[in-house]
């Protein structure tokens, strides 16, 4: 199930009920995805409030930690009802078993679980001398992401380059959500390895995240819906 998630990066909750009620008549519901910084100041209601208004939602809160303490705050947060959630894959199998365990209801469902392999702002170099990782990035992505499907994950966090190593190492089934999306006539801002939403779609990528193009935007419901027809062949 393809989709384009916005990053909600805002810093409170007005802020991003503002920009959702932009939405009100859009066809299509945007998925939100609402990071650290929303979560921690505005706590778990913020996250109650926008699931009301009938969004999806990708809770990322990135958990590392050990295994006791990850399989309990899954707990929580599957019931928050969000619908996508992860973990730092560094973590290890062990803490990813469980997550996997402690985001599953007791009817047997849970929301979609994805790991960050490497952050996109580790570079290879930093990784080698300050993690004293000797193996080279791309081959620790795909490790990493074999180890998160054996743990029984459903995905990885990754830069769209990355979605086609990760597809190879685990099959296709294998959700890559993947930030670093910019228009082909907008600025990168911060974001060094970037493609659009139709190359996205072309390499791979099963979930787009998308954050200032359509934030920043002077027309927020315009940039989603360019974002919705080249990512989804979908005119809304
Ligand atoms: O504004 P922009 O489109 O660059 O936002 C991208 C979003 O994806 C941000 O919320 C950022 O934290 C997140 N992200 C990322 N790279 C990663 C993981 C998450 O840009 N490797």
């Amino acid at each position: 199930m393809k989709d384009v998630i916005i990053a909600c990066d805002f810093s409170n909750g007005a802020e991003v009920l503002a920009f959702l009620d932009k939405f009100a008549l859009c066809a299509r519901k945007p998925f939100v995805k609402i990071g650290m910084e929303l979560y921690y100041g505005a706590g778990p209601d913020i996250v109650r409030q926008i699931k009301a208004r009938g969004h999806k939602i990708f809770l990322d809160l990135k958990l590392h930690d050990i295994p006791n303490t990850v399989r309990k705050t899954m707990k929580v947060l599957a019931a928050l009802d969000v619908d996508m959630t992860n973990v730092h894959a560094a973590g290890t199998i062990d803490m990813m078993r469980a997550a996997v365990e402690g985001l599953t209801r007791a009817d047997g469902s849970r929301p979609v679980l994805v790991a960050v392999t490497q952050l996109t702002s580790t570079s290879e170099d930093r990784m080698q001398k300050e993690l004293l990782i000797n193996a080279g990035i791309a081959q620790t992505i795909a490790h990493y992401a074999s180890n998160a499907k054996e743990a029984g994950l459903d995905g990885v966090v990754c830069s769209p380059l990355e979605a086609s190593i990760v597809k190879e190492a685990c099959g296709k089934e294998f959700v890559a959500v993947t930030p670093g999306i910019r228009f082909a006539d907008s600025a990168a801002d911060d974001q060094r390895r970037v493609t659009t939403p139709a190359m996205a779609r072309e390499i791979g990528s099963d979930y787009i995240v998308v954050g200032r193009p359509i934030t920043a935007s002077a027309d927020p419901v315009e940039s989603y819906r360019r974002c919705v027809k080249e990512f989804l062949n979908e005119i809304i």
